[in-house]
């Protein structure tokens, strides 16, 4: 059983879909716990799980994602959940306005305490920030990024799709394949 601590319904339906496709039982852990502002999701990750090894018994999963932009300095980055909660899509939408350069990056960091370990797993997908929101699926930025060789935005395809290309579902076939050793 992994335990998958989050609060967000988006995360967690992607990861337990791939994991409960690959056999392993998932279960959402809905515990709110706090983010040290570090320079690299990596560090993030680390520091959230010495945080929660201490409250949470047993084994358990986190993920800490974001999306940077490298013609705004990498951001939103470390700091997307505090911009997407108080600008949101509309806010980077604007700071991008009249830009020509709309690259974008997002990226997926999770942590396992497994036992006495913690293992990090990355992902990452390349694209591009569209000039207005498009699609009802996916959650967060979803509407705003398309990813490089596709049309549509993560939140215009199926969770499925958006796992074959999304830097959460390349970290997941990292933890798959680590999970599949054990
Ligand atoms: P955190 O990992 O919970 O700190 O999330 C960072 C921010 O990025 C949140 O606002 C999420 O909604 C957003 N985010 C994380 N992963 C994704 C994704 O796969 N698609 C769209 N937004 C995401």
């Amino acid at each position: 059983m992994i335990r998958f601590v989050t609060t967000n319904e988006g995360k967690y339906r992607e990861v337990s879909k791939e994991l409960e496709e690959a056999g392993f039982e998932c279960e959402m852990l809905a515990i709110d716990y706090p983010e040290v502002q570090c320079d690299s999701l990596e560090e993030v990750v680390r520091s959230s799980m010495a945080r929660l090894s201490g409250k949470v018994e047993g084994d358990f999963l986190i993920d800490d994602s974001g999306l940077f932009i490298p013609s705004l300095g990498g951001f939103p980055g470390v700091y997307s959940s505090y911009v997407f909660r108080t600008i949101g899509s509309d806010g980077v939408l604007k700071l991008l306005q009249g830009m020509e350069d709309r690259a974008a990056e997002f990226r997926c960091c999770f942590g396992l305490h497994l036992e006495d370990r913690n293992e990090l797993f990355i992902g990452a997908v390349q694209g591009t920030i569209t000039q207005e929101k498009r699609g009802e699926g996916g959650f967060g930025y979803d509407p705003i990024f398309i990813p490089t060789g596709g049309s549509k935005t993560f939140a215009e395809i199926p969770t499925e799709e958006k796992n074959k290309l999304s830097h959460r579902g390349k970290a997941l076939e990292k933890l798959l394949k680590f999970l599949e050793k054990q």
